[in-house]
């Protein structure tokens, strides 16, 4: 059963979210372009630039071609179209190699844009990077499970915490992320029991995909959730618009007026 929820009204901050743990689950999308994030703002507590805007928006089979420059324009773009929610820009493959390449490309972020945070991919053997940037007062969403930027090296996407030891091994990465001082930690396709023990370990936030119902909150990519991408259709996400079908009747429409010259009639005509 559905609740009608009252919209958002304040800004959101990383104490708002911190806080919302065991309270009230976090409702979080993507958004790449000032137009989306103008219509989520005031809906969702958190608004992720992903990198998945590198396929959605781009087109590219991964999103391990993603620059900090598109990173940074699609931020600033989110942010003049949002006020409300926390926004957070996502660090593209090859940014985080080291706490000082980190270092240099989270600062970057924070100067030229407006986002309150950034996110890294990787557990337990990112947590002194993560450490790096935390130490430097900038705000960090970890994400462990499946991480789409290391698809190569772990040989495809592939769901996470499937038996005990692997379980443990998450876990222990959300407590790494923790100790590294992360504000909240996004877990992807994984087995809800994991998702449920790395909650159940951790006082900051999970934000899930991919994972189950048991964790603090919930992410989704706006263009799978709204159905602009039919070819897409991954078990984890519920389409709540049929996207690609409205637009193409719209464009059909378009097409047949003009065809016909039925558009403009005088009621747009000057
Ligand atoms: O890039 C992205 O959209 C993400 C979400 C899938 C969490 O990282």
């Amino acid at each position: 059963m559905s609740i009608h929820t009252p919209k958002i009204e304040k800004k959101i901050t990383l104490s708002t979210i911190a806080g919302m743990k065991g309270v009230e689950p976090i409702t979080m999308v993507t958004a790449y372009d000032a137009l989306f994030a103008q219509l989520f703002d005031g809906e969702v507590e958190m608004i992720l630039v992903g990198d998945s805007l590198n396929m959605s928006f781009l087109g590219k089979e991964d999103t391990l071609s993603a620059t900090m420059d598109q990173m940074i324009y699609h931020t600033q773009a989110v942010c003049n179209g949002a006020s409300l929610p926390l926004v957070v820009l996502d660090m593209p493959f090859g940014t985080y190699t080291s706490p000082e390449v980190a270092l240099k490309h989270a600062t970057r972020a924070y100067q030229e844009t407006n986002a309150q945070a950034v996110k890294i991919e990787g557990g337990k053997e990112r947590a002194h990077i993560v450490q790096a940037l935390t130490q430097n007062s900038i705000a960090v969403l970890g994400h462990i499970g499946l991480m789409p930027q290391f698809l190569r090296s772990e040989g495809g996407y592939k769901v996470r915490g499937k038996d005990q030891a692997d379980i443990e091994v998450l876990v222990e990465d959300a407590k790494a992320l923790e100790k590294a001082g992360v504000f909240a930690i996004v877990v992807e396709g994984v087995k809800e029991e994991a998702a449920k023990a790395i909650t159940e370990a951790v006082s900051v936030p999970t934000i899930g995909i991919g994972a189950g119902n048991s964790t603090d909150g919930q992410v989704l990519v706006w263009s799978d959730m709204f159905g602009f991408f039919e070819t897409f259709k991954p078990k984890f996400v519920k389409q709540y618009l049929d996207g690609a079908k409205q637009i193409r009747k719209g464009i059909e429409a378009y097409r047949n007026e003009v065809k016909g010259r039925e558009f403009p009639s005088e009621e747009y005509t000057y």
